[in-house]
């Protein structure tokens, strides 16, 4: 979709974008001020490989303040980007002949990281009328003594889905019970729209449930800062070195310049993080809207992230110019095709019949761009 959108693009044509997935905003000028103070500082050469100790302190500060976690440097450990944390943490966890669960719409790398450590993925269904909350109901049916762990995203990409406190409690039971590791990807953290974001190892803790987690977390979103390529997770001292162990054979550390801004970005000034969320919720807001706007559409108000993730599922078999559309894949290719706006297919993610719409662009183009999509559909038959 994004070598036709350029295609396109290069011919001239005007093409809408709903498949960003990263912000639309710059990194915010103090964090880009401290990049540049660093390199003129001659503060260009390898870190330690977990990284920076002023990082990792600067992290465990933001920690206790923002999510009310204790933890010490010897526990943090920062990657190039989230990304690499989550990696590590798969090679470290997960070998071969191991399960692990994936919650379904997932996002695309989760199936891969897991594959990458010889571990299979074993996927579970979630309600998409809960914020695609589990279906316990199916997670019980598959549970193997294989599974050693459990992947969790909320707010979610690419459902920008929030679960509710029960049932990560829930969750985190089970985890108690079978002896699994609790992977919480929590990149979207400040990015939740309509209540308080807590932490599934606050919840672990403050619950004295007993579950290991480990914490991935990302400057990329949260500041947008995702070209600097820092993130970072927190965990058991065992686990993070283990994790270290990997990274430093395959990439040392993470890059210098990015560390030292992003010991600014967490100490700093928080209101562009505030200005960013709300801008998010309102262009939230109006995608919502236009979209259940459109006939036989049913969208479900995302409590963070900046995806929409309707389903289309009742255009799925319907005609165009005489060819079927089979799939989510053949709608997106449809609705690019003839009126240059890119979306992102929902099979990707699992989630046949369903297409992800990024909030990452203004609200004219939203407008402009939805409505395109809504005259795309009239011709369907
Ligand atoms: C759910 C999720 N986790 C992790 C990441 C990766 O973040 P980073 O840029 O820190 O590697 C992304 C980026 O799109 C994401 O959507």
């Amino acid at each position: 979709m994004a070598t036709k959108a350029a295609e396109m693009r290069s011919q001239g044509i005007d093409v809408i974008n709903f498949s960003v997935g990263e912000p639309d905003f710059n990194t915010p000028e103090h964090i880009i001020a401290a990049g540049k103070a660093a390199m003129d500082a001659g503060f260009t050469k390898y870190t330690a490989g977990p990284g920076m100790i002023e990082l990792r302190q600067a992290i465990c500060e933001k920690l206790k303040r923002e999510n009310g976690l204790e933890y010490t440097p010897l526990e943090i450990l920062v990657s190039n980007g989230e990304k690499q944390s989550l990696y590590n943490a798969c090679q470290v966890l997960f070998h071969k002949g191991d399960e692990v669960i994936i919650f379904v719409p997932y996002w695309v790398s989760f199936p891969e990281f897991v594959r990458l450590a010889d571990a299979e993925p074993v996927l579970i269904d979630t309600l998409p009328d809960k914020q695609f909350e589990a279906d316990f109901n199916d997670l019980e049916k598959k549970i193997t003594p294989a599974i050693k762990g459990v992947i969790i995203n909320s707010p979610s990409n690419p459902t920008g889905g929030v679960w509710g406190v029960e049932a990560l409690i829930r969750l985190l039971k089970m985890a108690v019970q079978h002896d699994w590791t609790v992977i919480s990807d929590e990149c979207y953290e400040r990015l939740v729209f309509d209540g308080e974001f807590i932490s599934i190892e606050k919840l672990n803790r403050g619950h004295n449930i007993g579950a290991r987690v480990v914490t991935c977390l990302s400057l990329s979103k949260t500041y947008a800062m995702t070209g600097w390529r820092i993130g970072y997770a927190a965990g058991d001292e065992i686990i993070i070195k283990a994790m270290s162990k990997i990274q430093g054979q395959s990439t040392s550390c993470a890059n210098s310049i990015g560390q030292r801004a992003g010991i600014v970005a967490l100490t700093g000034d928080q209101q562009p993080v505030e200005d960013m969320r709300l801008q998010f919720r309102e262009r939230r807001d109006l995608m919502v809207k236009l979209l259940n706007d459109m006939p036989g559409i049913s969208c479900a108000t995302p409590g963070g992230a900046f995806y929409t993730f309707p389903n289309f599922s009742e255009y799925i078999g319907k005609k165009a110019n005489g060819k079927v559309i089979q799939d989510s894949f053949d709608l997106s290719e449809f609705i690019l095709t003839s009126e240059a706006v890119v979306t992102v297919p929902g099979d990707g993610f699992g989630a046949p019949g369903h297409i992800r719409f990024s909030c990452a662009t203004d609200k004219e183009t939203i407008k402009r761009g939805l409505s395109k999509v809504a005259s795309v559909l009239q011709k369907l038959v």
